[in-house]
Order: structure tokens, then sequence, then C-alpha cells
């Protein structure tokens, strides 16, 4: 008896702590071409850095979709990466989209943090105005998920990508915004 009890509470708990996660929409969804190599990180990593594309943004899944097709086609063809360089990217429509995942190193800073991070980045360019709060919200929420299925170190410092990396990126307003979120520092 006691035994039946523990099990259901040990149940809960593991859907309470999946539940933290917001829908990811995986690479065979949105139609990503398979990585050249892939190189698995330590988990878990010690930063979060958040990018935006500068790129126009995507208001529904069909059009996010395109959008990541587009942006790994480039990263792959044209910069030569292994595969789309970021972990995730969050979509206009605020849904969050499946890069390479929590545990393989992306290309979006220099190896020396890809290999200690992950990459988030928005779809579209926010020099002038923030993603919108659904963006803002669900990368929040994943960056927790993150946290709950011990992948980012509870006391990870969050960065914009402009302090690893010569760029504009995150972009000025969105630069802004994070300031505000949790674990943000300026420098590593
Ligand atoms: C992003 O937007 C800013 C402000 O409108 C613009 O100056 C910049 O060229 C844009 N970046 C890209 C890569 O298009």
């Amino acid at each position: 008896m006691k035994l039946i009890v523990i099990a259901v509470l040990l149940c809960a708990e593991a859907i309470r702590v999946s539940s933290d996660c917001p829908t990811i929409i995986s690479r065979n969804r949105w139609g990503a071409k398979p990585p050249k190599q892939v190189q698995t990180i330590r988990l878990p990593v010690e930063y979060v850095v958040i990018h935006h594309s500068a790129t126009p943004t995507c208001l529904d899944e069909d059009a996010c979709s395109k959008r990541l097709i587009s942006i790994q086609n480039y990263h792959m063809d044209v910069l030569k990466y292994n595969d789309i360089s970021y972990s995730f990217m969050v979509g206009g429509d605020g849904k969050i989209y499946e890069g390479v995942g929590w545990n393989k190193q992306g290309s979006h800073t220099t190896p020396q943090w890809d290999s200690r991070s992950i990459g988030i980045g928005f779809i579209g360019n926010f020099t002038v105005e923030p993603p919108q709060k659904d963006a803002l919200d669900v990368a929040q929420q994943l960056i927790k998920c993150g946290v709950a299925i011990g992948v980012v170190q509870a006391d990870y410092k969050l960065l914009g990508a402009r302090s690893l990396k010569p760029t504009e990126s995150p972009g000025d307003a969105l630069y802004k915004e994070i300031q505000n979120w949790d674990g943000f520092v300026r420098s590593p």
C-alpha cells in the first residue's frame, strides 16, 4: 500500500515537471534536414544566450517553418555550419521550434561558449520593437523547463549574444527586455 502511494506521488512529480515545458515543434515537423555532424555537450549548461535572427518574423506555424528552413539552409550552405546554429528558436506565433536541441552543440556564438550554453534565437529583427509578449513568455518558460528537467543549471547566467561576440544581436529592444529576466548578466 505504502509503495503504491509512493509510486503515485513520483508519477505526479514527473508530470508536474514536464508540464513546466512548452510544446516544442520538432525538427521533423518543421522540415529540418539532417545535420552534417553532431557534437553533444555536457549538461547541465551554465549559460543561456539570447539572439535574434535579424530576418523577417513569422506569425503562424507554416510561415515559421519556412523561415526555419531558410535559416538552416543559410547556416549550412553559406556559413558552412553543421546545422542550424541555435538550440531553439522562438516564432512570432509564440511557439518554440527545435534547433539542435538541448544536448547538441550549436554554433550561435564561438565554440568556447557554444559548448557551455544553449542559444535561443527569436525569429525577427528586434532592434526597434521587442517581440510579442507570448513569444517573450514562451522563451522564459523554455528556460524554466530546461532547469526543471536538469539540462540547464539552476543558477544559470543569461546573456545577450552581443556579450559574447561582435554582433547587434539580440537587437536593442530585445536586449533591453531580457535585462529584466532571471539570471541576466552583462558579461560571463
Ligand atoms: C534590423 O533593423 C534595423 C532597424 O530597422 C536596421 O537598421 C537593420 O539593418 C536591420 N538588420 C538587418 C540584418 O536587416
